[in-house]
């Protein structure tokens, strides 16, 4: 059967955004210029330093998922659980219908700031009030495809050139590739789900696709009009970029901040939980993370 490619439907760069406390992010989906593209609610491309960080704050109603590329990423949540990123290794976290923890970047002896991505995945309808839940994904269960001389493919979730990734990690099916090339003119593909949302967030380089350039911090969201994304590196030099899918749900997306529901009733009740400590906010009662005003390498060594 002939694949047919995806055309490119809505493009821009990556803005500068002030998050959490003191932290700056290069955010794509979740702007002004594409406010959502199911079931993707969120990207972050973040670079963040000790003491800034996202310290303690709640969830509901979503799934995210960090990838750590550079430095180390504490994490610590209100049932205790807690845990280190190191470059390479990601979580899956779901929410589900309430969760409350902290994200912050770990003190390096070696002065690197913290990088990486954090996506956030929307749930569909039935499963907003699951358990939360956490999937720790290690760098060393991320195979990697090697189709030619210059392309390597991290296959985070999916199947990329015949290699099969870890499965099972988010409940909304989501596929994430992560492209490195060294060479200009180098050709890639990848085939998608028929009925998944696709996207490419450039972090390095450029790649050309139909034609047309696009730079490092490009956000480039394709039409539903085929199984197959394809393109070319287009700087010299290294480039890397993400093409990430998920499964399009059939539902309203009512967000503020972390909270994200299918209408106005139910986020309004998300709310009220919040405030009285009731379905799913239980334990967000007097809970403060240990982490919340940074970790230094060391403290890191005994954080889980
Ligand atoms: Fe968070």
């Amino acid at each position: 059967m002939l694949s047919v490619v995806r055309t490119v439907a809505n493009y821009f760069l990556a803005v500068e955004t002030k998050e959490g406390v003191g932290a700056v992010v290069r955010r794509s989906i979740g702007t002004g210029y594409q406010r959502n593209f199911s079931p993707f609610l969120l990207l972050d491309h973040f670079t963040v330093s000790h003491p800034a960080g996202f310290p303690d704050h709640p969830h509901h109603g979503q799934e995210t998922i960090t990838y750590m590329q550079k430095g180390m990423l504490a994490h610590e949540d209100f049932t205790g659980s807690k845990g280190i990123l190191y470059p390479g290794d990601l979580q899956f976290m779901t929410a589900g219908k309430g969760a409350m923890h902290a994200e912050m970047p770990v003190l390096m002896e070696n002065g690197d700031a913290c990088v990486g991505l954090q996506l956030w995945v929307d749930l569909p309808e039935e499963l907003k009030d699951v358990a939360p839940r956490y999937r720790d994904l290690k760098k060393n269960d991320v195979p990697i495809a090697h189709p030619n001389d210059n392309l390597w493919v991290k296959v985070i979730s999916g199947t990329s050139y015949g290699v099969e990734s870890v499965k099972e990690l988010a409940y909304t099916p989501v596929d994430y590739y992560q492209f490195n090339s060294n060479k200009k003119g180098t050709s890639f593909e990848q085939k998608v789900p028929a009925d998944f949302n696709v996207f490419i967030y450039v972090t390095k380089g450029a790649i050309k696709i139909g034609g047309k350039t696009y730079p490092q911090y490009s956000s480039i969201f394709f039409n539903v009009d085929g199984t197959e994304i394809k393109g070319e590196i287009d700087a010299d030099g290294d480039t890397e970029f993400f093409i990430i899918g998920g499964l399009i749900l059939d539902q309203p997306i009512l967000q503020y901040g972390p909270f994200v529901e299918i209408n106005r009733d139910r986020l309004a009740k998300v709310f009220e939980n919040y405030q009285n400590h009731t379905n799913g906010f239980e334990r967000a009662a007097g809970w403060r993370s240990s982490i919340k005003n940074g970790i230094t390498e060391k403290e890191a060594a005994n954080h889980k």
